[in-house]
């Protein structure tokens, strides 16, 4: 009697929880902006804020959300989600203590200073961009890992099941995703030759379902063998068979080797908020910390929102702040970094005491300052806040679009091209056109310099912001914007993040600015003042969640993509 009872009571168990499961799900809000909720994942992807919400409406923390949200984003946003790339991750307890675990690739242990060169001692184009040489070291997976374990509240197989669901099930291919991969098939092809899922023909449209097998097995050994399930065993033995396929240089020791590190964020204030945000390896967080010294005593609230005034101002700033980083940046755990003296306040008054309010002054007449560039879109980033107040903000990358483009065979993921964000040679641009010195030359186990910025602001002690953007060298002047919208022009998170936005890197010495976001007076009272103007379509994408005083959440996905919010 009893045994033939059990079935029934199963059937109806699993019944309960599916509604359970439906119940929670029905009771998320899901939008580009979500207002009044107490609990939202910002993310480039509809179903990568899903996971990582639902995982919070089933008792998970902020940290077990932005982990699944991570593990998702490897699989439906495969431009930049990954698990074949690295980043960094800022992390706000609910008691107000920080925290950062930076999980940024490492060079390769057979990685060396010209390994970009020829004989003549040129770069030879692409090599460090479109081959297996230009991956490094992945860091995504250790980094989910480790900072689960220390914050999570959940167990680590529910947290990373929903991304196994979404690439063994498949998810839907929104317009974008659709075009962006068919923009890509020709790239995938030449460097997958024996196929891989991205590809199809005739092509992709909108609404057809991705589905990504052996990413999907990838994932189930990770789940089921943690760090050992992708940094040795089968997918180790993948990633070096790939590497050995394309005369790449990843061996196992690299990957056994490979350890992400908790690091002390950087912080200091602006105007009475504080802002928390990411130290090196990345040069985003120090970029964004000396525009904010640099533009506070110039009082940029009285000049009018995107007046000329304005914009000359920040991007006078722009151009010290990246002469700065172009000099100095690198691994902080490889050269001595004057990060202090970087962000001293008399010295970012006397990297100011040339600007002249009427005129531009020229890039090759600013160089590094005496204290003792990067990025396409295709980085992402997503913040989440739970209902306790925890808050993370997470920026990752493959560096360029797809990363390399390779993936590896029987492991369904991509790799990253982030050795590009080294400096291959003094002084020549990476593919976001930023230069560099010794500081950030390769070195065998050394990491790349970024410019990723994830970012926590705070008012008297409690959460005002938390926010960050892909963008490469952009990424730091978009966050920077985005802040000065909230507290210089009280503009509304939506607003803040929505409107125009412009961006100059030193060199090249131009401004570029978003289409249609200035009046041609303001741009020609620019162009009088001595700045070159060049348009763009976009310029980061900002996804970032705003405290209300009411005691409730906005989160604001950025308009520029497929950005989603989902809360409760
Ligand atoms: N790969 C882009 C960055 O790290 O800045």
């Amino acid at each position: 009697m009893i045994i033939n009872r059990i079935p029934a009571l199963i059937i109806i168990a699993v019944l309960i929880a599916g509604c359970g499961q439906k119940n929670a799900e029905s009771s998320l809000k899901e939008g580009r902006v979500l207002s009044d909720v107490r609990a939202v994942v910002v993310s480039a992807h509809p179903q990568g804020s899903h996971a990582g919400a639902m995982i919070m409406k089933k008792g998970g923390n902020a940290v077990d959300a932005a982990v699944a949200t991570g593990f998702a984003l490897a699989v439906c946003y495969p431009a930049a989600g990954n698990i074949g790339g690295g980043g960094f991750m800022l992390v706000r307890t609910s008691e107000g203590a920080h925290d950062l675990i930076d999980f940024r690739e490492k060079a390769p242990l057979a990685a060396s200073r010209d390994m970009y060169l020829d004989a003549a001692d040129d770069v030879v184009r692409g090599l460090s961009t479109d081959t297996h040489l230009a991956a490094g070291v992945p860091g995504s997976v250790d980094g989910m890992i480790r900072i689960h374990a220390k914050y999570g509240k959940l167990d680590f197989r529910e947290v990373i099941q929903p991304s196994i669901d979404l690439a063994a099930n498949g998810f839907i291919l929104t317009a974008e995703q659709a075009s962006s991969l068919n923009r890509s098939a020709e790239m995938f092809r030449k460097r997958n030759p024996e196929g891989c899922a991205f590809v199809r023909v005739p092509g992709w449209k909108e609404g057809d379902t991705l589905r990504q097998p052996d990413l999907a097995t990838t994932l189930e050994r990770i789940r089921d063998y943690g760090r050992e399930g992708f940094y040795s065993g089968l997918t180790a033995k993948l990633i070096v068979e790939e590497m050995k396929r394309g005369n790449g240089i990843i061996t196992s020791g690299d990957l056994e080797q490979y350890s992400a590190v908790f690091r002390k964020p950087l912080s200091s204030s602006y105007r009475g908020f504080d802002i928390v945000t990411c130290p090196p390896p990345s040069a985003g967080g120090i970029i964004l910390l000396q525009m904010l010294e640099m533009i506070e005593p110039f009082s940029p609230a009285e000049h009018e929102f995107h007046s000329p005034e304005m914009i000359h101002l920040i991007a006078e700033a722009g151009k010290r702040a990246f002469a700065d980083r172009a000099r100095y940046a690198g691994d902080a755990d490889f050269i001595s970094m004057p990060v202090q003296e970087l962000l001293n306040e008399n010295y970012l008054k006397e990297r100011m005491a040339g600007f002249d309010p009427i005129a531009a002054t020229p890039s090759s007449n600013i160089g590094a300052g005496d204290p003792v560039s990067s990025g396409s879109t295709e980085t992402t980033h997503f913040s989440v806040v739970d209902e306790e107040g925890n808050a993370v903000a997470v920026t990752t990358t493959l560096n360029g679009s797809y990363g390399s483009g390779i993936v590896v065979k029987g492991a369904g993921f991509l790799l990253n091209n982030e050795m590009d964000d080294f400096s291959v040679k003094p002084g020549f641009p990476n593919m976001y056109g930023l230069t560099g010195s010794d500081a950030n030359a390769i070195e065998a186990g050394k990491r790349m310099l970024s410019s990723m910025t994830p970012v926590i602001v705070e008012k008297e002690g409690k959460l005002f912001l938390v926010a960050g953007s892909p963008g490469g060298s952009t990424i730091p002047t978009s966050v920077f914007q985005v802040i000065i919208n909230l507290i210089d022009y009280n503009m509304t998170p939506r607003a803040a993040v929505d409107t125009g936005r412009f961006h100059h890197q030193w060199l090249p010495d131009r401004i570029s600015i978003e289409k249609n976001s200035l009046t041609e007076k303001t741009a020609g009272r620019l162009q009088k003042m001595g700045h070159i103007l060049h348009e763009v379509t976009a310029l980061g994408r900002v996804n970032a969640v705003c405290a209300r005083q009411n005691g409730f959440l906005e989160g604001v996905a950025d308009k520029r993509g497929d950005n989603s919010a989902s809360g409760y």
